[in-house]
């Protein structure tokens, strides 16, 4: 019997599913040209408490004129929803200074690798800071994730150890900020899209005197001079092209966040994590021994097995639930 219905069913959901599909496949696409452009820059002209601060004033200019134009309805937030806020931003400004610092000292590539960490310090932040249980396979995957971040950092041809503590405080900075960020949105009406607008001019206003401070305009146009007599004008493209994909790669992680579930949007996260380093690493030929490739693929298998296993259920079982939820 022919069904009214469900002609009109199939295409919404199918279109749901491609509208996910484009937002990971821009996410990815978009987080990987930051990542060379970012490096490019650093290369050339290594100010990253600069070039973090640009990437953000970039986004909170593209937001204003996009209100302004109204491109983007401007969200209707209160003292509140600032104050709630502010440790994410603050957590933010720290986790992203922090693997641009790491980036200007340490490959592309290592700076993932140890990033890809993350859920790691996740579930112990959870566990010993928060008091919440897992269940043990949970526990017991961090043991390849430590692992195989430790053999990919001990093997690195060009460790540097800031560029391996910036990771590491980035990771932990965002775990923080997630945390925080979930306390602060819960029964909040803002979109994904406005919500990291907010985070980003937040996360500006926060950043620009330490930058200032830390590094400042001295040094930034004596180093200026030096980059821009070695590369020329292009150099100008990179750091706008930088600041640019910066605010579009998370404008569009957070407006899939709308989407799908957390879990999955960690697991897509880390899955973003092989393109950023399998690219960086043809793109600026590092050198990669085939002990430190294995310890990397180790915390990054290891690591979607954590984010699977966090939930009992497995991840293409989870990826169905977020489209039959979203599709209801
Ligand atoms: C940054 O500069 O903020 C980092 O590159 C962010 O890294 P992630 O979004 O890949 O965690």
């Amino acid at each position: 019997i022919p069904n009214p219905g469900a002609a009109a069913v199939v295409p919404s959901e199918t279109a749901k599913k491609v509208k996910i599909g484009i937002y990971f496949a821009m996410w990815w696409a978009l987080n990987v040209v930051f990542n060379i452009y970012n490096k490019k820059v650093l290369n050339a002209y290594p100010f990253p408490w600069l070039t973090s601060t640009l990437s953000l004033a970039c986004g909170s200019l593209i937001m204003f004129v996009s209100w302004a134009v109204r491109i983007a309805e401007p969200p209707k937030t209160d003292l509140e929803f600032w104050k709630a806020l502010f440790p994410v931003a603050v957590a933010h400004t720290i986790g992203h200074v922090a693997a641009t610092v790491s980036m200007s000292k340490v490959a592309v590539s290592f700076t993932h690798i140890i990033k890809s960490g993350e859920p790691a310090f996740s579930v112990l932040v959870s566990r010993f800071l928060l008091g919440e249980t897992f269940p043990v396979p949970v526990y017991l995957s961090l043991i390849p994730i430590i692992g195989g971040c430790s053999l990919a950092a001990l093997t690195e041809l060009n460790f540097n150890m800031i560029g391996f503590m910036g990771a590491m405080i980035s990771n932990l900075a965002f775990v923080f900020r997630n945390i925080f960020s979930k306390k602060g949105m819960k029964g909040k009406s803002v979109s994904g899209m406005n919500y990291y607008a907010c985070l980003s001019i937040l996360s500006l206003i926060i950043l620009t005197p330490f930058a200032i401070a830390v590094e400042g305009p001295q040094m930034w146009a004596a180093g200026w001079e030096k980059a821009a007599s070695q590369i020329g004008p292009q150099l100008l493209w990179w750091m706008a092209a930088q600041s640019v994909f910066y605010h579009l790669y998370n404008q569009v992680s957070y407006m899939s966040l709308d989407e799908i579930s957390p879990l999955t949007f960690s697991v897509g996260n880390t899955m973003k994590r092989i393109s950023v380093i399998v690219s960086s690493i043809i793109i600026f030929q590092t050198p990669v021994q085939p002990i430190n490739a294995l310890g990397a693929a180790i915390a990054i298998f290891a690591d979607k097995k954590n984010t699977e296993i966090a939930s009992p259920l497995p991840f293409d079982v989870l990826l169905f639930m977020d489209w039959f939820y979203i599709s209801r």
